[in-house]
């Protein structure tokens, strides 16, 4: 599989980005670089010729409590797996100027392959969950099949459904 983003490296332009909210403007430009240093998150870039940063999301391992998953999956998973391995896309914006140009879900769909990857070869992982920020967050991820979970707005959606959206 091809993706079309690469990992943020020191070449790539991120002070000019902007998406308008600021909190994910503030990551790309001051926290990305130290989160990938620690290990927290690997962060995905798609850069244009020039470096200069069209868009971005960030992947990291997680896991959610087996108790808030809904019922049909929850049954089909072993009760010794009190946590359930799952992927977090931790956050994902375009620049304004590449928005609603069908960016934003290139993003995704690389994401999602990215994981459903990763899930089938090398580390286990049964869905992909984020955090939308805000309602219009929601409306954007609800498209492509996230469903919300019972706690703090955390939105998934299960390894196998993604794999049928490939
Ligand atoms: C949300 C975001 C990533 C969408 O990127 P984009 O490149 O403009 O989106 P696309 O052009 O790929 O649009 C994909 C689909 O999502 C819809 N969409 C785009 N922006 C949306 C928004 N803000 N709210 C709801 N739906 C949206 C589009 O209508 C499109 O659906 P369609 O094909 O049925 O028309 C972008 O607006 C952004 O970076 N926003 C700021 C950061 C943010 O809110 N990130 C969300 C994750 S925390």
């Amino acid at each position: 599989m091809t993706y079309i983003t690469v990992p943020l490296e020191t070449g790539h332009n991120r002070s000019a980005f902007s998406c308008g909210k600021e909190i994910l403007d503030q990551y790309i430009q001051k926290q990305a670089r130290q989160d990938m240093k620690r290990h927290l998150a690997v962060v995905f870039v798609l850069p244009d010729e020039s470096g200069r940063i069209k868009g971005y999301y960030t992947l990291s391992n997680d896991s959610i409590s087996r108790d808030i998953v809904p019922p049909g999956i929850q049954k089909k998973m072993p009760q010794a797996y009190r946590n359930l391995p799952v992927s977090l896309l931790g956050r994902l914006a375009v620049d304004n100027e590449f928005q609603k140009q069908g960016l934003g879900e290139q993003l995704l769909l690389d994401a999602l392959h990215r994981c459903a990857d990763i899930a089938e070869t090398e580390i286990g992982s049964m869905a992909v969950v984020v955090d939308p920020l805000d309602k219009e967050a929601i409306l954007f991820y609800e498209q492509y099949g996230f469903i919300f979970l019972p706690t703090r707005g955390r939105m998934f959606i299960p390894m196998k459904t993604i794999k049928q959206l490939f």
